[in-house]
């Protein structure tokens, strides 16, 4: 795994790529991490791209120690009368995702895709993504990941949203706590005792949710607001919940909106829950849904199947949004499809239809009784006894988490089978994939 991080951030940009904006006057390039004023002029991209205001000196230092381990890469117009600014920007890491079956593999997380409107609707986006694709495939990572803006932008190429986002707003006093009462404690503990806490505890949850990917270094500063330009630090409270043996499970990041005309409206946002045990879920809920003057909390990047609904009494008092928002894009069949584990056993004959012709074709699945599965070229006719599926990538990678069911994509038109309900049994999975972060 070090050595694709490495080899993947250090490696050479897509050629095709590179010619195809050439032939349009543009430069795409690599932004190396120790250059400091051309890595400013990158994050000033990426800042108006996502309608940021103009980044400062300190905005500046806080993310290039942030953003160190990241691939950059820049489009760049030279006859623009600041040439040192680009128009396009990308950026890559490998992190490792977790799938069905609690094993992860490499990722390709994709973040920071901006192209200036000076520039839109070229076909610039198209071709820094297409390359960086290409570029990840090349070098063996087997998906890639991203969080998106808008919804419409990636599923052309090949990406679907397999890992649903709930938001949960709940009525603090309709709610009623239903829920186990943990033995342990819940403290208050400073900012900085959070940010040396948080990460044990989510590398102690991350394998056993599919959907999750390593939290990127500087979201725990983000979080925390420990970072030098955070703003407003104070506002952010953070606690802790320890067993009985003391040691500590969990651990939470919240902030509070008085309402001036009734304090016993006041809304808490919890902005990161984190829960290494069932104690602490529950002790750090129970702790957010008996908080004083508070009257409704609010969180998301919550799962589909969230216990918390099973923990009140009255689940109206929870108004639930659901939205997309862990995108997959299978590049590897074989890699991918090796590497989770399914609900159920049987042999499937996929023919895969890749937009990019990154991982297309036509694969045997087999899936044994423990759930374990094994791909092997589809050549010839088809396996006695095979479900035959045809699908494309979007499809295969919304499917890969368990995310959706495959009968639902085949009432969509989106796949066809000769058996549904085998295919959506042996890719189900019995907990709902999630991804508890933005990244
Ligand atoms: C989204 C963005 C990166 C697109 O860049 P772009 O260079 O204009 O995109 P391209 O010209 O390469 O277009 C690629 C394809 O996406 C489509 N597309 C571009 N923007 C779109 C939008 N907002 N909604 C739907 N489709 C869009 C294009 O029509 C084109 O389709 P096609 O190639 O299948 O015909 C750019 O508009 C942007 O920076 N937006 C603000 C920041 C943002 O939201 N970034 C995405 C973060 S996840």
């Amino acid at each position: 795994m070090d050595d694709l991080v490495r080899t993947h951030h250090d490696g050479p940009v897509d050629g095709a790529a590179a010619a195809a904006l050439a032939d349009r006057g543009l430069r795409l390039t690599r932004v190396p991490n120790d250059d400091r004023p051309g890595f400013g002029s990158w994050l000033d991209a990426v800042a108006r791209g996502f309608l940021d205001g103009e980044r400062s000196d300190l905005h500046r230092a806080a993310a290039f120690e942030r953003l160190g381990q990241r691939r950059l890469i820049g489009v760049f117009d030279d006859s623009a009368p600041e040439p040192t600014v680009p128009v396009g920007t990308f950026a890559s890491w490998v992190s490792e995702l977790t799938v069905p079956g609690g094993t992860s593999i490499p990722s390709c997380a994709i973040s920071s895709v901006t192209v200036a409107p000076t520039h839109h609707r070229r076909g610039i986006a198209r071709a820094m993504m297409e390359g960086e694709l290409r570029a990840a495939d090349a070098l063996g990572v087997p998906v890639a990941v991203l969080t998106v803006s808008e919804s419409t932008l990636y599923g052309r190429y090949g990406f679907a949203s397999a890992a649903a986002a709930v938001s949960l707003r709940i009525e603090t006093r309709r709610a009623g706590w239903t829920g186990p009462a943990a033995p342990g404690r819940v403290d208050f503990i400073s900012r900085e005792r959070w940010r040396e806490l948080a990460p044990q505890v989510h590398e102690r949850g991350r394998t056993r949710r599919a959907g999750e990917i390593e939290m990127p270094g500087g979201h725990w500063d983000r979080l925390a607001r420990t970072r030098p330009d955070a703003e407003d630090p104070g506002k952010v409270r953070a606690v802790q919940y320890a067993g009985l043996d003391g040691d500590v499970t969990g651990v939470a990041v919240y902030s509070v909106e008085e309402n001036h005309d009734d304090f016993t409206k006041s809304i808490a946002h919890v902005h990161l829950l984190l829960a290494g045990d069932d104690d602490a879920y529950a002790g750090l809920w129970r702790f957010f849904l008996q908080l004083d003057l508070i009257g409704e909390v609010r969180a998301s990047e919550l799962s589909l199947d969230e216990p918390l609904l099973w923990m009140i009494a009255d689940q109206r008092a929870a108004v639930i949004t659901v939205r997309d928002h862990q995108y997959v894009r299978v590049l590897d069949v074989p890699a991918a499809l090796t590497a989770r584990r399914y609900g159920a056993a049987g042999v499937f004959a996929l023919d895969v239809a890749d937009p990019l012709g990154i991982g297309g074709g036509r694969w045997v699945l087999r899936v044994d009784a423990d759930g374990a599965g094994a791909v092997s070229p589809w050549e010839g006719d088809a396996p006695e006894g095979a479900v035959r599926v045809q699908l494309g990538t979007a499809e295969l990678s919304a499917l890969y988490l368990g995310g959706v069911s495959a009968a639902a994509l085949a009432t969509a038109g989106r796949l066809r089978a000769s058996d549904v309900v085998a295919l959506a049994r042996t890719f189900a999975w019995h907990e709902s994939p999630r991804l508890s972060f933005w990244y």
